[in-house]
């Protein structure tokens, strides 16, 4: 079931105000969701813009993301398909509700406050792709360290 992981992050903007708690719910909902379909993964949210990573089974990835994509609660402005993975990274994070202030750790700030100056610009500029990437790659790192659970 593990061999074939496809993994993508794609950035998104509140079409309307979510509160923390209506991220909460959210995140739980989409967590049990998740569980059935194989998916893991986290969300982020600063400032109306979302950041959310998914890894899982290439079918049930692409499936899920037509729904989200679908979603009139917010619109996806970028999207980076990361392609096969060699593994899961966040196994046993069903869908993790990242709060920003546990991501100072992880240069996602960074991520972010680039996002929020730069979110008209369709295209993707190399150097954020590698930046997202290396986020995925030291939150993955910190969970593997239990620094994040
Ligand atoms: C920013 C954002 C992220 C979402 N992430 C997920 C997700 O990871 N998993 C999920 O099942 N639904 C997610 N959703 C919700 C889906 O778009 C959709 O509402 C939900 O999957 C429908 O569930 P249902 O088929 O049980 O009604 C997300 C929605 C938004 C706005």
């Amino acid at each position: 079931m593990d061999k074939q992981i496809s993994a993508l992050v794609y950035l998104s903007k509140e079409k309307y105000p979510f509160t923390e708690g209506g991220i909460q719910v959210l995140a739980q909902k989409s967590a049990r969701k998740n569980a059935a379909l194989h998916i893991s993964g986290y969300l982020a949210y600063k400032e109306g813009l979302f950041v959310q990573y998914l890894e899982g089974p290439k079918n049930n990835l692409n499936d899920l993301f037509h729904v989200i994509r679908a979603d009139s609660r917010h619109q996806i402005f970028k999207e980076i398909r990361i392609g096969e993975l060699g593994k899961r990274h966040f196994k046993g994070w069903d869908m993790r509700h990242l709060e920003y202030k546990e991501l100072h750790h992880v240069g996602i700030e960074t991520v972010l406050d680039w996002l929020v100056y730069d979110q008209y610009q369709e295209k993707v500029p190399a150097d954020i792709i590698s930046k997202v990437w290396q986020m995925v790659s030291d939150i993955a790192s910190l969970k593997a360290l239990q620094k994040l659970q």
